[in-house]
């Protein structure tokens, strides 16, 4: 498995705590409105991470039961300190390529912001068409353009001035490679889906320091193995992330553009 994809060590904790309050809060409560305005009974969850949709989710239906999965048990582990398994959310380590479900067990399924880290992405999608019922929804999130994402674009341009042989590519090549609409329609109406509804969102990112930006980045997401692979002192890197990205802004809290698509399909 490609690094790329790997949320274990001490990621849960940064992502949880500095990644998800920064970036990912709006976007969790649109897909869970997205979700909810259908009504589901039993909801399925990919990707689930630290659960910041899940929380969401069981707030606007507190009544509907929720599975949650990841392929990284630490993320799991740290949701479920915040929201305790009980009759209705479980949290289970799953690959989303594997699910381990019945055909037609789900009323709808909700990924936000994972589908990037899928390598068989189509095969994914086909197992989420086959756990659900037919006429139930698949609701996604995944980011548009880093060019529309000003913090991420901020720290991967500062990366090409920290490393200027050879940048580390992850922000562009997986959490910001998957973001044209045409491709993202195909591979659902492939996998068997049809109404695909896409809508690009903008919110902003919560006020935050140009620190807790670069330790975000260089230690609460994958991109910290391959800066481990390369040797290279994480500390450092992320004190010269601060100071690049502080000459760029300023030392205030940073308010920066985010851009996602919000996708909707339904099994047929
Ligand atoms: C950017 S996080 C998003 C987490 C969560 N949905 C959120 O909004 O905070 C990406 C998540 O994808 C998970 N992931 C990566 N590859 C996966 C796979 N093959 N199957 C399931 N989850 C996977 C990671 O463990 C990580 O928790």
């Amino acid at each position: 498995m490609s690094t790329d994809s790997v949320f274990a060590g001490s990621i849960p904790e940064l992502y949880d705590t500095l990644v998800v309050p920064m970036m990912f809060l709006d976007y969790a409560e649109d897909v869970a409105a997205e979700v909810a305005s259908a009504a589901p009974h039993d909801v399925l969850e990919t990707a689930a991470g630290t659960g910041a949709v899940t929380r969401s989710l069981h707030r606007l239906l507190p009544s509907a039961r929720i599975t949650a999965t990841d392929l990284s048990p630490g993320m799991l582990d740290r949701a479920a300190t915040v929201l305790p398994s009980s009759d209705l959310v479980r949290w289970i380590p799953a690959d989303a390529q594997d699910l381990p479900f019945d055909d037609a067990s789900f009323d709808a399924v909700m990924c936000q912001f994972g589908v990037m880290f899928f390598p068989d992405r189509p095969g994914a999608y086909a197992q989420v068409r086959r756990v659900l019922r037919p006429g139930g929804r698949h609701v996604m999130a995944v980011w548009g353009r880093i060019e529309d994402n000003e913090a991420s674009l901020a720290v991967a341009e500062a990366l090409t001035v920290l490393f200027v042989d050879d940048p580390p590519q992850f922000l562009r090549r997986t959490p910001f490679g998957y973001t044209d609409v045409t491709v993202i329609r195909t591979e659902l109406e492939d996998a068997g889906f049809t109404d695909v509804s896409i809508r690009t969102v903008t919110h902003h990112s919560r006020p935050t320091s140009a620190r807790d930006i670069a330790v975000a980045h260089c230690q609460g997401t994958p991109l910290a193995h391959i800066l481990a692979e390369r040797h290279v002192d994480t500390a450092r890197t992320t004190a010269e992330l601060t100071r690049l990205l502080e000459a760029r802004w300023g030392t205030q809290p940073y308010v920066g553009r985010l851009s996602a698509h919000v996708v909707t399909a339904v099994a047929a």
